[in-house]
């Protein structure tokens, strides 16, 4: 998986879907299949999504114990996606085990997906933290202690808000992934996100990749909107500024 934005399908409707990707039909995106998307149209999606050559993050965030992670692992591994996640909260065992299953899972030939690892939720308050996780530590200590558990483990990224990718990448390494959603283009509505970085922002800040969604999935234009994210995120002024 290269390093294009990341499209997130947040539909349950699969003619939305087609109806979405018909605007990209001669350009080969990087998309992520969620809950909604998968658990509402099944594992048939995937194919489908395939077929028309778009690379996949398939984004269930596996939570479970480590003999259950790594089978289900390797089942999402057969199905040829090119990223998959799970919860940094199963722990050190559990992330090992998935591991195990991504590299049992892909077919001979295949590359193995990315593993990425969610620390902590966006939506978990640091109140939350304190009275429901029983944790003195802040959100963003929390972040750092699961990204060094996962970086431990072998995992080879996680997913984080922008402002967190720097810190990640000094107690990691440069090629330990910082996946990051929260991402607005200039001039675009913040819907329910609320620490949000535009593109060029994100890459500064220290994100390998970003996943933006509703600005470019409920744009009018589509296209229009997608190509504008990729000019920022590389870094190109986009030409309605
Ligand atoms: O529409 P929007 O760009 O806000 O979508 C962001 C996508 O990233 C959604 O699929 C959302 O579930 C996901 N996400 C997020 N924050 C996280 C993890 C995932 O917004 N911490």
């Amino acid at each position: 998986m290269d390093n294009k934005p990341i499209i997130a399908l947040d539909f349950s409707d699969i003619s939305e879907l087609e109806d979405f990707l018909s605007h990209f039909s001669h350009e080969q995106l990087s998309v992520k299949v969620g809950m909604e998307l998968f658990y509402s149209q099944g594992p048939q999606i995937i194919q489908t999504i395939k077929e028309k050559e778009h690379a996949i993050f398939l984004d269930l965030k596996l939570h479970d114990i480590p003999n259950t992670v790594k089978r289900a692992m390797a089942s999402l591994s057969r199905m040829g996606v090119d990223m998959v996640n799970i919860h940094a909260a199963g722990g050190q065992a559990m992330m090992e085990a998935a591991r195990e299953g991504v590299k049992q899972g892909t077919p001979a030939g295949q590359k193995e997906p990315i593993l990425l690892a969610v620390t902590q939720l966006t939506s978990t308050s640091q109140e939350q933290m304190r009275r429901e996780q029983a944790t003195a530590l802040s959100v963003r200590e929390s972040v750092l202690h699961y990204a060094r558990l996962a970086y431990n483990a072998g995992v080879d990224g996680v997913v984080c808000s922008a402002l967190e990718a720097a810190s990640v990448c000094s107690i990691t390494d440069q090629s330990f992934l910082r996946v990051t959603p929260g991402i607005r283009p200039e001039g675009s509505e913040k819907d329910d996100q609320s620490r949000v970085l535009t593109p060029f922002e994100a890459k500064q800040a220290g994100a390998t990749h970003i996943v933006v969604g509703r600005p470019v999935i409920q744009a009018q234009h589509p296209f229009l909107a997608y190509e504008s994210v990729f000019k920022e995120w590389k870094g190109e002024i986009s030409d309605d500024n």
